[in-house]
């Protein structure tokens, strides 16, 4: 029997699946750049990019939880500051760049918060980027169409929207704070 790159990742990631780790984050990864490397003319791959859906789930795994979705992207698009509540994810990219920047939470003695842009990466074709629970961060898709995977390590959606952990901020006279009330 044959097994697609997609098969391939899968099985990979099931393998070293454990506790948040320096070795299972780098193995994680190491599954999610290979997975970057499958030739166009698997039909999986090939649909993906005909489709280029908003977001799509490609693999949910029952026994751990872990979520892949691929997103894709057009040239200019902006996705603010925000963090992945508890969980890990990496970001991985198929097809166009996107730039990536993390930020620190930095509170003033009256409570006041605002974000410091810690560094920017432009993310190519066949590259990713590790983001450990609770890093805060922001994608800006600068050359598109664009095909973005997105791991995490659990469904964010319910991180988001039934678990309230994930925080998202918003720009307020230049300066990017907690998320409008
Ligand atoms: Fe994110």
């Amino acid at each position: 029997m044959t097994s697609n790159a997609l098969d391939v990742f899968i099985e990979r990631t099931r393998s070293v699946w454990g506790p948040l780790t320096t070795d299972m984050a780098t193995n994680c990864r190491a599954s999610l750049e290979g997975l970057l490397q499958a030739p166009m003319s698997e039909p999986w791959l090939s649909a993906l990019h005909a489709e280029a859906s908003e977001t799509k789930e490609l693999y949910r795994d029952p026994q751990h939880g872990f979520v892949l979705l691929v997103h894709a992207e057009f040239a200019g698009l902006y996705r603010p500051p925000h963090d992945h509540g508890r969980s890990w994810g990496i970001y991985a990219v198929q097809k166009g760049e996107i730039e990536m920047a993390t930020y620190a939470r930095i509170e003033d003695p009256d409570g006041k918060v605002r974000l410091v842009k810690r560094d920017e990466t432009l993310v190519r074709p066949g590259q990713s980027k590790v983001f450990l629970p609770g890093d805060i961060h922001d994608t800006h898709c600068v050359s598109g169409p664009a095909l973005l995977y997105r791991f995490t390590e659990r469904d964010l959606k319910k991180e988001d929207k039934e678990e309230h952990r994930v925080t998202r901020y918003a720009e307020r006279d230049g300066i990017w704070t907690v998320g409008l009330a």
